[in-house]
């Protein structure tokens, strides 16, 4: 990601000629070839009287090849997670989320407007999510302006990203059918990895897959683990003294097995 300095030199530049924007975006700047999570047409992220977002200025969270950002996701910036912090502060950045002199969304010449919804970098909103405190504590998303795009980064790394993509299925409504078909390949090593005997991390990891997923296939893995930690039990007691207690669903299988 570039830095403030860099950033803010690119936005003046773009801003300061809009022909130059239309000129170096391709067709698809209005957000009309970009299909948002939802998988129907991107709507613009920014919106008039507040200050025009998007990585080329267009107001839509566009996906562009020179953008390692990534800024895929539309967040209204002016509301504030539930640590009271904005996205900035809880992201480590200068407070550039509280700025009131943007360029507008209808007339990026006029240089007084607020930052509301925002475009942020996909690998940010990710990090903010957990720094936050989780998905329930961060405010609005704009669900129709999110670009499919981060949808796609976050499921080609489940690992690192399972949690935010968790996020936008539980925020944005998603079918969680497709979530679970977009995890079953990082279940299945998952529940490998459980299999083989694994460290608290990565049970507790699989722990937060599960929450995402229906109750049926929560019931399935938890099974196989079940199965196989019943197995080893007598083996594996000193790694279950290891649980820290967000494991909770190793935590079950114990009391389970303890009632047996
Ligand atoms: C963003 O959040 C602010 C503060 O909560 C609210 O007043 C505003 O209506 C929100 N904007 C959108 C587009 O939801
Ligand atoms: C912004 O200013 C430029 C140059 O002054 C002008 O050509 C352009 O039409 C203006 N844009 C808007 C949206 O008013
Ligand atoms: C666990 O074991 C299975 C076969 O029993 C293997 O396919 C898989 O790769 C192993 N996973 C890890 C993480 O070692």
């Amino acid at each position: 990601m570039p830095s403030r300095g860099a950033f803010l030199l690119v936005l003046s530049t773009i801003v300061g000629d809009t022909t130059l924007v239309a000129s170096s975006t391709d067709v698809n700047s209005d957000g009309g070839a970009y299909q948002n999570i939802l998988g129907s047409t991107l709507r613009s992220c920014s919106y008039d009287g507040t200050a025009l977002t998007g990585y080329t200025r267009t107001g839509y969270c566009v996906d562009q090849d020179d953008d390692a950002g990534s800024h895929h996701i539309c967040i209204n910036l002016s509301s504030i997670a539930s640590s009271g912090q904005n996205f900035c502060s809880v992201t480590g950045q200068s407070d550039w989320c509280s700025s009131t002199d943007m360029p507008c969304h209808e007339d990026p010449n006029d240089s007084t407007c607020a930052i509301e919804n925002w475009c942020v970098c996909q690998w940010a909103f990710a990090s903010y999510i957990e720094k936050a405190g989780g998905c329930d504590a961060i405010q609005e998303i704009q669900c129709d302006a999110i670009n499919m795009k981060a949808l796609e980064a976050y499921k080609s790394n489940t690992n690192k990203y399972g949690k935010a993509l968790e996020c936008l299925y539980k925020r944005c409504d998603l079918d969680m059918s497709s979530y679970s078909y977009a995890l079953s390949s990082s279940m299945s090593s998952a529940a490998n990895t459980v299999r083989n005997g694994s460290t608290a991390t990565d049970t507790s990891s699989t722990r937060r897959i599960m929450i995402g997923i229906g109750v049926a296939l929560a019931a399935v893995v938890g099974g196989l683990a079940y199965i196989t930690i019943a197995k080893k039990r007598r083996g594996r007691a000193n790694m279950m003294g290891e649980d820290d207690g967000s494991t909770g669903w190793k935590r079950d299988d114990m009391t389970t097995e303890t009632s047996l």
